[in-house]
């Protein structure tokens, strides 16, 4: 049995855990305010809120109905277009309006939602934020312009806003009915289901974010264990000289831990290529391993970290570093029995620097051509240690090892990053594909190998010395 609250009702259903929320919402409940357009968490029409209870406090976030499982929702509050409607429009509704930023209609409830979310979110009061907000919506009629004007617009209006009291204070300005006063008691009297039963024939699943685009229709009814709201698997802490990060964390806990911005600076801007808000809200770091997409955009990030992963096989556990976890194309060292419990890296060191970068035909929601890590310890003119990861350009995401011992004590300086780019070029073997020619791959690997150089060194180096060599 799976209970929670949709919009002001509350659910108890025996349906199949597997089965979409946006199917449930959709045909069980008729509740048709929720668009199908893509099922592939690409458009956005689908978007809905969902609330659960953290550390005492209600918190929503957007997520993409279509690759959320009913099994993913228990114990926490779902609202749909249905649950903020109200006798007259909200003033989101109304801002979208009277800026002329729906046409068709068909993207505008996951516009709508989407901002519903950005009202409710800790997240600073600003035009930036209510913009990000939106990453995951797609509209093929308006324009955007008209979309940004209502963001400004709402964004004047919730500046009013006193800290501490968003939901009294949403309520009051009729951006959400009364009955989400309610919610954080209706919500805590659900009680918290415990399954142990994981058996290796059961389908792990995550944040729902890989396995519902690659095999919706067969997920439905699969035997399927659910790790997303493992408390064991969640958590970001550091012991000692290393960060321990919960397998099921999503790139949203990453992008909002305090200790992660705090070492890593540049961690907002390398985030916000990831995919979008809603996707970000709901993709695990082990989901991203575990696929062994030879372009996962959060593998090649650790993979420049040289990151290890804590496997458990029924509380027999093994360390296996991230480098060595991949044995070709989508093989792992992993076996069925085990799940990744945690990740771990080493705390930077205070003269450590780190770069990501990523090459894609659209700044979010967007598969990268060719993404690259590095993270570099410098002593004095040399590079002590370093790290450098590159994907898209081999059958699985790549660490480059030959290029990391050329490297290794060096002068940084234009002479030998140059001569570990033909290092560089000699272990990588890109195919042509819908991402681009190979030579176009080989291309981007390089252009990326130096750009981390200019991002975190470019005092050290010559840039036009660079970009005057051909490729090797
Ligand atoms: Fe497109 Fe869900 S239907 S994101
Ligand atoms: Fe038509 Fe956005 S109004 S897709």
């Amino acid at each position: 049995m799976i209970e929670f609250i949709l919009n002001n009702k509350t659910i108890k259903t025996k349906l199949p855990p597997g089965m979409t929320v946006l199917d449930f919402i959709r045909y069980e409940q008729n509740l048709k305010g929720t668009k199908i357009g893509c099922r592939e968490g690409d458009c956005g029409a689908c978007t809905i809120l969902v609330g659960e209870i953290k550390n005492n406090q209600l918190n929503y976030r957007s997520m993409t109905s279509c690759l959320m499982p009913l099994g993913n929702v228990q114990g926490k509050h779902i609202v749909s277009v249905e649950g903020i409607n109200m006798d007259e429009l909200n003033p989101i509704q109304q801002a979208i309006v009277n800026e002329g930023g729906t046409q068709c209609g068909f993207c505008t409830v996951g516009f709508v939602m989407s901002l519903v979310g950005f009202c409710l979110t800790e997240k600073e009061t600003n035009y930036e934020n209510a913009i990000a907000a939106m990453d995951g919506n797609i509209c093929r009629c308006t324009g955007y312009k008209s979309l940004e004007r209502a963001a400004a617009l709402i964004t004047d209006q919730l500046n009013s806003r006193k800290e501490n009291d968003t939901i009294n204070w949403l309520i009051e300005h009729k951006f959400i009915p009364p009955y989400f006063s309610e919610i954080p008691k209706r919500l805590s009297a659900f009680v918290k289901v415990e399954d142990n039963s994981s058996q290796p024939t059961k389908i792990k699943l995550g944040g729902g974010t890989d396995l519902y685009v690659q095999k919706h229709d067969s997920m439905v009814h699969a035997e399927i264990d659910f790790i997303f709201d493992n408390d064991q698997l969640k958590g970001i802490a550091q012991k000692d000289n290393l960060i321990y990060i919960g397998a099921s964390s999503t790139v949203e806990d990453l992008r909002s831990s305090k200790l992660m911005n705090k070492h890593f600076p540049l961690l907002q801007k390398h985030l916000k290529l990831i995919s979008s808000t809603p996707i970000r809200n709901m993709a695990t770091l082990a989901g991203n391993f575990v696929n062994a997409s030879p372009i996962g955009d959060m593998t090649i990030f650790f993979l420049a970290l040289n990151a290890g992963l804590i496997l458990d096989d029924n509380g027999i556990k093994r360390n296996v570093l991230l480098k060595d976890f991949y044995k070709g194309y989508k093989q792992i060292d992993k076996s069925a029995e085990e799940i990744i419990e945690s990740i771990y890296i080493e705390v930077p060191k205070p003269n450590s620097l780190f770069n990501f970068e990523k090459i894609s035909k659209r700044t979010h929601l967007d598969i990268a051509s060719v993404n690259s890590a590095m993270s570099i310890e410098v002593e004095g003119t040399k590079i002590k240690s370093i790290h450098i990861a590159v994907g898209g350009v081999f059958a699985f995401p790549l660490y480059l090892n030959k290029t990391v011992e050329h490297l290794k004590g060096k002068e940084i300086s234009t002479a030998p990053i140059l001569s570990a780019n033909e290092i560089l070029q000699s272990e990588i073997a890109p195919i042509s594909d819908a991402r681009g020619y190979a030579d176009y791959k080989r291309l981007l690997a390089r252009q990326l190998f130096f750009a981390h150089f200019v991002e975190l060194l470019p005092e050290k180096i010559n840039v036009d010395e660079f970009f005057q060599n051909e490729i090797a």
